[in-house]
């Protein structure tokens, strides 16, 4: 689950990002894998954890689900620009992420085959979320609705990264953006 982040040459750097970003998809226990999804609301910049889903074209390209009722997704539709938050506390290390994001406009049937039972359950509320309910009981509330109809994948297409590693022997920073189909990177002042 730990990188390695002793690394001198920039591609090398972005590969051993996207490779850290593909693993923690799949691996419960990694913190990458519930990055803050920053956004633009209504009254100023909003910010919660989502589970990073997929990881697409060397990184390019960033998956998440959630339910199409949800503020953020009005939030994105009318404000797509995004930013990302992955912070490990062994390193430490942060990644800042930026760039835009849209909604699918169609139920992914696929996507939401890899969902468990207890997973879908989530999509199953009759109320939008963020509904006031008097009991804390209520917002769980179990309905015999597939939960596919509210099923939204949100893709968020990275423009840039920015890493930043607190290492003892001297903290190091860098920038990376997006052109002609590469990571082109700099070195920065921590
Ligand atoms: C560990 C954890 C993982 C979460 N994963 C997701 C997720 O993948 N998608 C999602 O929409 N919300 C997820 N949430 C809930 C969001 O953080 C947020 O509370 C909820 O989606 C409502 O956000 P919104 O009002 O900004 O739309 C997660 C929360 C926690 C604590």
């Amino acid at each position: 689950m730990s990188t390695d982040w002793q690394m001198d040459a920039l591609p090398a750097l972005a590969a051993g990002i996207v490779a850290r970003l593909k693993q923690a998809c799949g691996t419960i226990a990694d913190p990458w894998r519930l990055p803050v999804l920053a956004t633009l609301g209504p009254e100023g910049p909003d910010a919660r954890v989502v589970v990073l889903r997929e990881v697409l074209n060397e990184g390019r390209e960033l998956l998440a689900f959630s339910d199409r009722r949800a503020p953020k997704i009005a939030q994105i539709r009318q404000h797509p620009r995004i930013a990302l938050v992955f912070y490990d506390g062994a390193g430490p290390v942060q990644l800042r992420v930026h760039g835009q994001a849209k909604v699918d406009e169609t139920p992914d049937a696929e996507r939401w085959a890899w969902l468990s039972d207890a997973q879908r359950q989530n999509y199953r509320s009759l109320a939008i979320p963020g509904t006031p309910v008097l009991n804390p009981s209520e917002g769980w509330a179990t309905t015999d609705r597939s939960g596919l109809e509210e099923f939204a994948v949100i893709r968020m297409t990275v423009e840039t990264m920015d890493w930043l590693w607190l290492a003892r022997a001297g903290h190091r920073r860098a920038q990376f953006s997006w052109e002609a189909g590469n990571w082109c990177g700099r070195w920065a002042v921590p």
